[in-house]
Formats: C-alpha cells, structure tokens, sequence
C-alpha cells in the first residue's frame, strides 16, 4: 500500500482547496482507494473536512509553540481547531530558502513529537553534494537526521533531492534505490521519494525496492491529476 502525498506549497486558495479536497476525498470512496494520503494545503486553508479515515490534511509547516508572539506564524491552537495533527518538517524550501537551521528544524520536530503529530520528515542533497557522488550525499543526508528521534512511531521520511525538487529533473530509479536502500538500512521507517514526481512515473518510482510512497508537488496541483497519481499507485 502506497503512501501518496501532495503538498501544495503556496498555491490554491482556500475556496479551491475545499473543493480539490471534496473531490478527491469522493473519488477514494466510490473507488475503496486504501492507499494512506496526505494534503498539505497552504495554512489559510486548513480547514475541518468530512473526509475518509485513510486522507490526513497537514499543516506544512508552524512554529514550535502553542500561543504566543510569533508574528507570521501558527502553532497548535491554530491546528486543533480543526483536529490536524500531520505536519511537513524539514522540507527544502524551508532549509534552502527559508533558511530554517538544522536546530530549529530538531526543536520543532521535537515539539511536535511530544505531542504525538504524525512527522513527514524531509531530507535531501543539493545538487554540488549529489555531484560529489553517493558517500557524500549519505554523509549530507545522515547530518540532517542531527537531533531528529529516528525511532519515533509516528515519523515517515520522505527523501527529496534539491536538485529534482520543482526541476522537472527526477532522479534516476539508481539513484533513488541507491539512497533509499541506505537510509532503510539505518532507520526502519516509511521512506517516501519526492521530486517532480508525474503522474506517468508515480506508479514506477512507488515500486523501486525502498520506495513507500511519493510527496508530490507541482504534479498534483490539480485534482484530476492527483486522482489519476491515486490511480496509478492503488494496487502497488
Ligand atoms: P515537486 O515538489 O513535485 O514539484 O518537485 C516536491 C516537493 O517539494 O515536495
């Protein structure tokens, strides 16, 4: 069973959110879909939908906190009012353009530990690292686990390579089985592959030994094609 997610960075609105939520959540039902999907829709849209039991909504992001002066953040009592306890850490754009430190990022992957979120952790190696060839990029990749409880029973990891982020470049099925099999030798946890992942390679990147899923940006922005990338993994 295929873990398939799609984070939304900042696009949809809260109106189009709703009703790409709506129309997936119809199409996993009318199809008895039991693949375990997440949606990570921008913090302006998060919202209370009636939806099936196997679709979780995420926040992508919020401070380590649950009040206070944080200006341009939210924290958890902005999330349980509408009961989400999914959230995407350490994702590049965050390390990469938003600068979060390793630190900051091991203080809120804590924080939310504690509290029992389900933790998609992001890793992944830019592009001069993936150069330098695969020992270094595991070396790259091991150092963003500095901090993160590894064993924690809610955590999926989600490897994405800066370089094939947003690129349209996908890393190679070497590439990906090469890196998956190495983090999975060292932390037995859901690894999911993410980077411009499509609909037509979803269902081949799913099934490289290692992969368990995929978190999919600009491909499955749209809801039929996030319904046809749910289509295309449901039996793997
Ligand atoms: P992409 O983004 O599918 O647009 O490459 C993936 C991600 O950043 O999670």
């Amino acid at each position: 069973m295929a873990i398939i997610a799609s984070n939304f960075k900042t696009n949809h609105t809260r109106k189009s959110t709703a009703s790409f939520i709506n129309e997936v959540a119809t199409f996993v039902e009318e199809n008895n879909i039991d693949n375990e999907i997440f949606i990570f829709p921008p913090s302006t849209a998060l919202d209370s939908f009636e939806i099936s039991s196997n679709i979780k909504i995420g926040a992508q992001n919020a401070y380590a906190t649950q009040k206070g002066s944080f200006t341009g953040e939210i924290g958890t009592s902005q999330l349980d009012e509408f009961g989400i306890k999914t959230i995407l850490i350490g994702h590049s754009e965050r390390r990469h353009v938003l600068n979060e430190s390793q630190s900051e990022i091991a203080k809120k992957y804590s924080f939310y530990k504690e509290l029992g979120y389900t933790i998609v952790y992001c890793i992944g190696e830019p592009l001069e690292v993936k150069q330098s060839g695969l020992e270094k990029t595991l070396e790259y990749i091991y150092e963003q686990f500095e901090g993160i409880d590894t064993n924690y029973e809610n955590l999926i990891l989600a490897y994405e390579p800066v370089w094939a982020i947003g690129t349209g470049v996908t890393a190679t099925n070497d590439d990906i089985k090469n890196v998956h099999s190495a983090i999975k030798e060292k932390i037995d946890k859901p690894l999911l592959y993410g980077g411009s992942v499509k609909v037509n390679n979803v269902n081949e990147i799913c099934s490289i030994e290692g992969v368990d899923g995929a978190l999919i940006g600009t491909a499955s922005w749209i809801a039929d094609d996030f319904k046809q990338i749910i289509e295309n993994t449901k039996d793997l």
